[in-house]
């Protein structure tokens, strides 16, 4: 936890009545209030015809849908709680929420609205001055292709300057994924095997068991690519492979994760397998012909004195047979076989596991007991954990409220990340079927070819 104070005077979230409210603000909010001392008025803004009650009442089943609740910091949550209903293009909404908002003076804008009103809610929020010393967090997705994003950011940037925003990822709010960065450079060891000399191949996999659900008009507007490949799985790439922060500005962290991504060459259509569960088109909200991808694997190569030549193979995928994601590292063979069983011999790899739990393990060949110099592979298990303590919603909106925004997408990453996968987005290949409960389209075996197979991650442990 930050030990920063809490800054922001006031909270308010934009999307009140939302889904993204009901299964991770409130919480988040829960969490903020009962355990980290957040004592600020809380304003909900929608358009759902409610009253503060209602809020109240759908925050309360909200947080009990999570597990059993405090009584006692529920009620302080409610007690913080103020509701503003109207329409977002109606200048009276914002004079409520000033009124709301009353003697705050810095308060934090939480956008969980759909994109196409962030332009929208900006433009009002500055014209009624409420975007004076606040601060904005923008949910996710941020832009739908490279050119919607830098003109959302051009936007962001008429209302709120660039530190003043906060580009929500929540990946980056994980307990695993910080784990990834601490276990890096917190080592020394590590840095000296973590480059081209030493590493083969690299190999990210988020796998998620089950389907689109009740998302569908969403998803089939998105498709894996961007759903979780342009965001969340390329800010575990940069985690992963970054250089190790300099000096002490604390922008260093994201300036090494933006170098990185500026230095990953952009998709090809021969880099990439997409595919599309069998059933996916039935899903409600879903076009009967639609052409969107469920499952993703991508071939991507880093353009740095560190990383060329290092494959890096990402797959994400619905409807595939666990829900886990992993990073797998694995390291090339010793330069000339010593003991004659080396030609088979799987590689050494360091597995990061990010989701749903955190783990630090190393695969490492050690010598059968007897005479012969013969071998196995074993895996030596460094760390595991259940995964967050904190809830990434929570860390986040606290780290936000408390200004500091290591955690969150600068402009010139979020740009790059967009950059990447840019080409596809403009000249897809098709999105070959294949069955739910598999690991994706047979192709995906091709992509990967001698630098594989796949790892799959391990099933999370029963309860
Ligand atoms: C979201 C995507 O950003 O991340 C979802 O929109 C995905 O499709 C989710 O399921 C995965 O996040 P988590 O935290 O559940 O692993």
């Amino acid at each position: 936890m930050s030990m920063e104070p809490i800054q922001s005077d006031a909270l308010v979230f934009f999307g009140a009545s939302g889904d993204l409210a009901f299964k991770q603000i409130f919480p988040a909010l829960l969490g903020l209030v009962g355990d980290e001392g957040v004592d600020v008025p809380i304003v909900g803004v929608a358009k759902a015809g409610w009253k503060v009650d209602d809020l109240r009442a759908r925050a309360k089943a909200s947080v009990e849908s999570h597990g059993p609740v405090d009584a006692a910091k529920l009620a302080r949550l409610l007690g913080l709680m103020r509701y503003v209903d109207g329409d977002y293009n109606d200048p009276a909404t914002f004079a409520a929420l000033k009124q709301a908002l009353g003697a705050a003076k810095r308060p934090l804008h939480y956008l969980a609205i759909p994109p196409s009103l962030f332009g929208v809610v900006v433009g009002a929020l500055a014209a009624s001055g409420l975007n004076e010393n606040a601060r904005l967090v923008v949910e996710k997705p941020f832009g739908h292709d490279r050119e919607s994003a830098q003109a959302l950011n051009r936007t962001l940037h008429e209302h709120f300057p660039e530190p003043a925003i906060y580009r929500i990822d929540h990946y980056l709010g994980k307990e695993p994924v910080q784990s990834i960065v601490y276990t890096r450079f917190a080592n020394a060891p590590f840095e000296s095997l973590w480059n081209r000399n030493y590493v083969r191949s690299i190999q990210i996999t988020m796998a998620e068991a089950f389907g689109v659900d009740d998302r569908g008009s969403f998803y089939d507007a998105t498709g894996a690519l961007r759903d979780v490949v342009q965001n969340h799985m390329l800010q575990v790439l940069a985690n992963v492979m970054m250089d190790p922060p300099t000096g002490e500005d604390h922008e260093s962290m994201r300036d090494q994760k933006a170098a990185l991504l500026k230095a990953v060459k952009p998709l090809d259509g021969a880099s990439i397998v997409r595919g599309q569960y069998r059933g996916y088109r039935q899903v409600k909200g879903v076009k009967p012909d639609s052409t969107v991808e469920t499952y993703v694997a991508v071939k991507l190569s880093v353009e740095s004195w560190r990383w060329a030549g290092v494959p890096i193979y990402i797959r994400a995928g619905k409807c595939l047979p666990l829900t886990a994601a992993e990073v797998t590292v694995e390291y090339k063979p010793p330069p000339r076989a010593t003991f004659g069983d080396e030609a088979d011999a799987p590689p050494s790899y360091m597995r990061l596991r990010i989701s749903p739990d955190v783990g630090v393990a190393i695969g490492l060949r050690v010598k059968h007991p007897g005479e012969g110099m013969t071998g196995e592979s074993v895996e030596l298990m460094l760390a595991e954990r259940a995964g967050s303590l904190i809830p990434p919603y929570q860390r986040l909106l606290g780290d936000a409220m408390r200004g500091n925004d290591e955690l969150f997408g600068r402009e010139d990453s979020i740009d790059a990340q967009w950059r990447i996968v840019q080409p596809i987005l403009a000249n897809p290949p098709p999105a070959l079927e294949y069955a739910p409960g598999t690991w994706g389209p047979e192709a995906a075996e091709a992509l990967i070819g001698a630098d594989g197979p796949w790892r799959d991650p391990k099933p999370p442990k029963a309860g």
